[in-house]
């Protein structure tokens, strides 16, 4: 089946056309980061604004780059939820307009569920697989049994991983988004410089707790001005360090608990050099079967929407025309 897919949940307008959920023949993706990045954060109104304006343009170019015309595409997925109320509505009433128009079967799929899924875009992975959702809005565990089949294991109590990056990233005086900021610095910083809290990391749960963390650079910070300037690589390595045991630790529990020796890890924070190298370690010495996407797949993108969205339609599923925005949607 040949589908286009749609995302916008939150401040990039993605489209992509790909083939039976596995093979990506375009994934366009307009970030309005440098928009946002004015203010600090992502303003919910200016990206609904923007995705307004960027939407045709990107489906456009999906459908060129891919070297198909509308009438070739078979279906129409789109993220419903969750996102931002006013992003994730541009998205589904483009899609909505768009299947109507040409009588074509549509479906709105969970962003984290594709976020989950977009490894298969590179190579396939067996299930029953553990599962890391690492984003702006998620840090949870799941064991995931097949596509649909989700069961969560542990979740943030407060902050989620991405969001510990893009607070802590403000609070040093990095431009947002924070995360790829600190990662770069930590390049040539000592991770092992400030011993930072390694929050929940042996409660016996699987949830993680981010915001003392963040507190604890604050005072950090607060206590010794000058790791802002001269020790500003090294506030961030150990920062990043602290975040990624936590995840990497929690990860391997959720493992040897389960059994499970397959691992994903996805979502914007997967980008994290620190994170990739500490999961690929933690799997090389366990025996596990790691598999993170690529950076780009690791962000959003509305390829990673496709995966979910063609296994849907293609069992039958699919939404009416009446499909809303969900904003809260625990997968
Ligand atoms: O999945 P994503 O693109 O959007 C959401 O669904 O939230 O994740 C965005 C998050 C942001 O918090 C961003 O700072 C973080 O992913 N991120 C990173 C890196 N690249 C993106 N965090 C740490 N290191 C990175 N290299
Ligand atoms: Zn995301």
């Amino acid at each position: 089946m040949l589908l286009l897919a749609l995302e916008s949940s939150c401040d990039e307008t993605a489209a992509a056309v790909v083939k039976d959920g596995r093979t990506v023949l375009s994934s366009i993706v307009a970030s309005q980061i440098s928009v946002h990045a004015e203010y600090g954060g992502v303003v919910p109104e200016i990206a609904s604004r923007k995705h307004l304006e960027s939407v045709s343009f990107v489906v456009e170019q999906a459908l060129a780059e891919a070297g198909v015309g509308l009438d070739r595409i078979e279906g129409v997925a789109v993220t419903q939820g969750p996102g931002l109320a006013g992003a994730l509505l541009v998205g589904i009433s483009v899609a909505k307009g768009l299947a109507f128009g040409r009588s074509l079967p549509l479906v709105g799929v969970n962003h984290i569920e594709g976020h989950l899924l977009a490894v298969f875009l590179e190579a396939p992975v067996q299930f029953p697989f553990i599962a890391l959702a690492v984003s702006g809005g998620h840090s949870h565990l799941y064991r995931v049994d097949g596509i649909g089949r989700y069961r969560t294991l542990g979740q943030t109590v407060d902050d989620a991983a991405g969001e510990a990056f893009d607070k802590v990233a403000k609070l040093i005086g990095l431009p947002y988004p924070g995360g790829v900021a600190i990662d770069r610095l930590a390049a040539s910083g000592d991770p092992k410089a400030i011993k930072f809290p390694r929050p929940l990391l042996n409660d016996g749960s699987f949830n993680f707790s981010f915001s003392g963390l963040k507190t604890a650079v604050l005072t950090h910070v607060g206590k010794h001005p000058e790791a802002k300037d001269a020790g500003i690589n090294d506030l961030a390595a150990s920062f990043q360090a602290a975040v990624c045991e936590v995840l990497t630790k929690k990860t391997a529990a959720a493992i040897a608990a389960t059994g499970i020796k397959r691992l994903v890890v996805a979502g914007g924070v997967a980008c994290n050099s620190a994170l990739r190298r500490s999961m690929a370690q933690f799997a090389d010495e366990n025996g596990v079967e790691l598999s993170i996407p690529s950076p780009a797949l690791c962000a959003d993108n509305a390829a990673m929407i496709a995966v979910p969205g063609d296994y849907y339609l293609t069992h039958g599923v699919q939404s009416g025309f009446d499909l809303d925005a969900l904003p809260v949607w625990p997968l």
